[in-house]
């Protein structure tokens, strides 16, 4: 195993892909909302490789209890993407912040990232952005992840100042300070789980993640990146976002021969997959375009490493 791999398994990630999904019913009325396809892969994978793209490797999939026979089919025990996956239930969804106590175990008071199993990120410069907030959390901040959006309402949205100094988060307002959502993905310092411990639940009963943010907020440790028009966020929470996020994963790839979010290349790239553990994959596929795709991935190292010098 690479070197790096070894000095950066200080931080833990959590991937919550838990909840109904009956904004999205009848579709999700038989499947859970983060199986379903984004194009040409299950839309878990897209949270997955970001965390993978952080260079986290200890992930936790949480998931209702009825759904998680399913997860374990699909992601196993994460080998073939050179990670390793763990697994838990949540009985109800009581909230987003409600996962760093279901997950207080397997945080073992590490610094750790969350991702919304639905949220799909996708920019040349987010490998850069990642880095800093896990930096940031080994550091003692948190970090939230900003996207400009044209119905606030829906979302968590935070107000900033021109140095992106957050000035204040509120969950889904009526009347919104900004238009910048707070997105699905957060990066906490050790002490997450204690802290969401303190959190009451909100008016709808849920512990919110909106609060927990406010606590660091309060004690000076957020910190905030601003995702701009690079970059591409979907929460994949209406059927037209679904759609267009598969339609977008579609332009890209066809446009330049590529697959994103593929968690088998990201893991070959941060040499977590050995050449022969990468071609045991790639015959899994029958051939696909995705499976194609991985036999050429030995190639795109290559090209990688080059941009990377
Ligand atoms: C949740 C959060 C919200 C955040 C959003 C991003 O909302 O509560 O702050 O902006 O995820 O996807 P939900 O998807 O539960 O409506």
């Amino acid at each position: 195993m690479a070197e790096k791999s070894k000095t950066k398994s200080d931080i833990k990630g959590i991937i919550l892909a838990g909840g109904t999904g009956s904004r999205l019913y009848p579709i999700t009325e038989g499947v859970s909302k983060q199986l379903l396809p984004v194009y040409d892969k299950p839309m878990i994978f897209y949270p997955l490789s970001v965390l993978m793209q952080a260079e986290i490797r200890d992930i936790l999939i949480i998931t209702t209890p009825q759904d998680q026979p399913y997860f374990k089919r699909l992601l196993k025990d994460g080998s073939q993407f050179g990670i390793n996956l763990s697994y838990i239930v949540q009985p109800s969804p009581d909230g987003l912040a409600q996962a760093f106590i279901l997950g207080e175990e397997f945080i073992d008071n590490s610094p750790c990232a969350m991702i919304l199993g639905d949220n799909i990120f996708y920019g040349s410069g987010l490998e850069k952005e990642l880095s800093k907030a896990r930096n940031n959390a080994v550091n003692g901040y948190a970090t939230i992840f900003g996207y400009q959006v044209k119905d606030p309402e829906r979302f968590g949205i935070m107000e900033v100042d021109e140095y992106n100094n957050v000035l204040s988060i509120e969950e889904k307002p009526i009347n919104p300070k900004s238009d910048y959502a707070v997105t699905g993905l957060y990066f906490y310092p050790k002490g997450v789980s204690k802290i969401a411990k303190s959190i009451e639940p909100s008016l709808r009963g849920e512990l919110e993640i909106t609060c927990l943010n406010e606590i660091y907020l309060k004690n000076e440790l957020l910190k905030s990146t601003i995702l701009d028009s690079g970059y591409t966020w979907f929460d994949t929470g209406t059927f037209e976002s679904l759609l267009d996020a598969s339609n977008m994963v579609k332009t890209i790839q066809n446009n330049k021969d590529i697959v994103i979010c593929c968690p088998e290349y990201i893991g070959y790239i941060n040499e977590w997959l050995s050449n022969e553990e990468l071609s045991k994959r790639a015959e899994t596929f029958n051939n696909n375009q995705y499976g194609k795709y991985l036999v050429k991935v030995k190639e795109k190292r290559k090209v990688y490493e080059q941009n990377r010098n």
